[in-house]
């Protein structure tokens, strides 16, 4: 079994045992806050990778963006769907199944497969990037070919957010995993340009992962601009 099959089963017995403690049931606070921050149009497509059902693309829908996701697991964007009463039609495209939503999801378009397989073709038309949960989700061997993709696949220009949690390493194994911003800066570096917008440190921000010995968290929230 190669490391790229072991870590999708990870992730479809995860959805299978409704293990999804990373699911927040309202849109994500750094979001709403510093999404404005961009200065973007209000217009574009946001790539959101591994998108498991996040409600955040319902918001970025709602501010007027349209949104292509990816996510390896089906019943998280059948959920998606069905649990916001949305409508959409399936198709099969490129090794994809593809959920294109409809009515007034019209202009969320989610696939279903591996975020490795995608070419910047799939992404032409993006031209902003939400990212949340996705680096502290895998190891460093994994992360590094994450963003590695991350910079084939966005068009010099692109600008998003990047959300990352950091903790002691000594006190807990992930996932989720710590990203420090030294971390974030060796990864991304090459292709991006990497502004800081917000530190938040405390132990108020530990959630569901206070009972996995930790005593404090920080989070922080990137702007990411791809380089010309
Ligand atoms: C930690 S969750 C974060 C989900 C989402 N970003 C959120 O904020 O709720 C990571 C998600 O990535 C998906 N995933 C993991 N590896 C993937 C891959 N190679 N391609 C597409 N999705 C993947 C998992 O199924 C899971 O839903």
């Amino acid at each position: 079994m190669t490391g790229a099959t072991m870590q999708a089963d990870y992730w479809h017995q995860k959805w299978a045992d409704n293990k999804i403690g990373f699911h927040q049931e309202r849109a994500n606070k750094r979001l709403e806050h510093h999404w404005p921050e961009l200065g973007l149009a209000g217009d574009e497509t946001v790539f959101v990778p591994l998108c498991g059902k996040s409600l955040d693309m319902l918001w970025l829908h709602r501010q007027g963006l349209s949104v292509l996701g990816v996510e390896l697991s089906e019943k998280a964007v059948q959920s998606f769907f069905s649990d916001n009463a949305l409508t959409c039609e399936q198709h099969e495209s490129d090794g994809f199944l593809v959920f294109t939503g409809t009515a007034e999801a019209q202009g969320i378009q989610i696939l279903v497969g591996d975020y490795f397989s995608l070419t910047p073709d799939h992404l032409h038309h993006c031209k902003a990037l939400y990212d949340r949960a996705s680096l502290i989700a895998m190891n460093q061997d994994m992360r590094s070919s994450y963003a590695a993709h991350l910079g084939r696949l966005l068009a010099p220009g692109t600008r998003g957010l990047l959300l990352a949690i950091s903790y002691d390493e000594g006190r807990m194994e992930g996932p989720p995993f710590s990203v420090p911003q030294e971390n974030v800066h060796e990864l991304l570096g090459e292709h991006f340009d990497i502004g800081e917008l917000a530190h938040y440190s405390g132990p108020e921000r530990l959630g569901n992962l206070a009972d996995r010995g930790l005593e404090t968290l920080d989070e922080r929230v990137y702007v990411l601009t791809r380089n010309p």
